[in-house]
């Protein structure tokens, strides 16, 4: 994620100063928007159900929060969903329709939010005139610019619900799956047709809520109709990937991690307040108000272990049920075609765990391509793997044959195909489409 994370900004602002960057307008935080919180009884209806809808311009999705995209429509949708214990809860999710959409395509898309700060939630961030505080998720509109193009609709739901909760893989799976049956039964006002096929995607923080989607899927949504699923640099334990990044720069990431976690479990929450150092706690308590780039940026140099008193803290009961309870690869083996993308040598996401669970899933007989890159930063290969990605969702839309079972290709710049390459060259001309404030769709001029 580094290297991107330093190059976006320059970039960003380099496209600001070219483009001209427009007034921005005020858009209310979740923390203070009404539309958030759910009408009493909400917690009787069924899973998925829609509790509130609400349109938005047009324009609002935006790049770095200035740079609007130009779509047909916006909406949002509050819907009824659970936290990772089972506790009803409410979260949102944002569709973006492009022109000429084809209704019967859908992506849901998961955003890498990494922050445990309700007022990170991608509902907001997306949004023009929201402030810039996540340079990575408020970049990932690039991405999308690619689907507009071909007519599919993308949601993008807050699977870390009204509580925050990173890290804990059943409420963003269950988040995840429930804003697909929110937005497949939206159609009197979003026209998109109930029998739509969908496909997921999501790529670092946003593997979470795509991996556990895809191992619930069987289980908790078997009647969706999700025909693909791409998953990249995947992080299947909080643990492993926390052990990983506390040799990086990227340290900070630790605190969302296990704040994301004490949200939810409420033993480890106590646990922890009775062992923070007192001269530490303002600094603990501050990540709950900041997204991915604050936390880069501000505790960068933190190790979370200087601010305990209890030196194996991560070995109490409490926390280790935590860990190990979202640990991906312990439900189903999923049933829906996989596109995976990882890094060999990944610093944030470790590749051992990523391959044990390619294996163990394989095994279970899923049908995945997995795509591995012999480099090591953890986002280089998002632009590499991106152009496979989408022609494997492309074919999958068209419903060509599923590669039964497994298996592995390797992918790095040096050796990257025609096919690829004309593929990131449109993926790149798309960006700079949307970033053009053209319109986003099938029928383009
Ligand atoms: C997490 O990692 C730490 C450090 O390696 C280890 O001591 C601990 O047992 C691990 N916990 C779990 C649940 O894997």
């Amino acid at each position: 994620m580094r290297s991107l994370i330093r190059l976006l900004p320059g970039l960003i602002l380099f496209c600001m100063v070219l483009t001209g960057v427009h007034a921005r307008s005020k858009v209310l935080r979740p923390s203070k928007d009404d539309f958030y919180t759910p009408p009493p009884g909400f917690e009787n209806e069924k899973p998925g159900a829609i509790l509130k809808s609400r349109t938005l311009p047009h324009n609002s999705l935006a790049v770095a929060s200035v740079f609007r995209q130009n779509l047909e429509s916006v909406y949002q949708i509050l819907y009824r969903t659970s936290d990772g214990l089972g506790a009803p809860v409410a979260t949102v999710t944002t569709l973006f329709v492009p022109y000429g959409a084809d209704p019967l395509k859908l992506v849901s898309y998961q955003a890498a939010e990494d922050s445990s700060a309700i007022d990170c939630a991608p509902s907001y961030t997306y949004q023009s005139g929201s402030s810039f505080s996540d340079a990575f998720i408020q970049a990932e509109p690039l991405f999308m610019a690619s689907y507009f193009r071909r007519g599919w609709s993308v949601s993008v739901p807050d699977y870390e619900g009204p509580k925050a909760l990173f890290g804990v893989g059943a409420m963003a799976g269950k988040a995840t799956l429930d804003g697909i049956r929110a937005v497949l039964s939206s159609c009197s006002f979003t026209k998109i047709d109930p029998m739509a096929d969908v496909q997921m995607w999501g790529y670092s923080g946003g593997s979470i809520p795509t991996g556990w989607a895809t191992e619930l899927h069987p289980s908790y949504a078997p009647e969706l109709n999700i025909v693909g699923a791409v998953l990249g640099g995947v992080v299947v334990s909080p643990n492993g990937t926390m052990n990983t990044i506390n040799q990086q720069d990227e340290k900070g990431l630790v605190f969302p991690f296990y704040r994301g976690l004490a949200n939810q479990y409420p033993d480890m929450a106590a646990y922890l307040d009775s062992v923070i150092k007192p001269e530490k706690r303002k600094d603990y308590d501050r990540v709950n108000d900041l997204c991915l780039t604050g936390i880069m940026r501000e505790y960068k140099k933190d190790d979370l272990s200087t601010y305990f008193s209890e030196p194996d803290y991560v070995n109490h009961p409490t926390v280790k049920k935590a860990l190990e309870e979202n640990v991906m690869g312990q439900l189903d083996t999923p049933t829906i075609p996989l596109f995976m993308l990882h890094m060999e040598f990944d610093k944030l996401a470790p590749f051992s765990e990523v391959k044990e669970l390619y294996s163990r899933w394989c095994d279970g007989g899923a049908s995945i391509q997995f795509n591995i890159d012999a480099s090591s930063a953890h986002t280089t290969h998002l632009l590499l793997g991106a152009p496979d990605a989408l022609l494997f969702m492309e074919s999958r839309f068209d419903k060509k044959p599923i590669q039964k079972g497994c298996s592995t290709t390797g992918k790095s710049l040096s050796k990257i195909d025609s096919h690829s390459l004309s593929a990131l060259g449109s993926l790149l001309w798309n960006a700079w489409v949307g970033l053009n404030g053209i319109r986003l769709g099938a029928k383009n001029p």
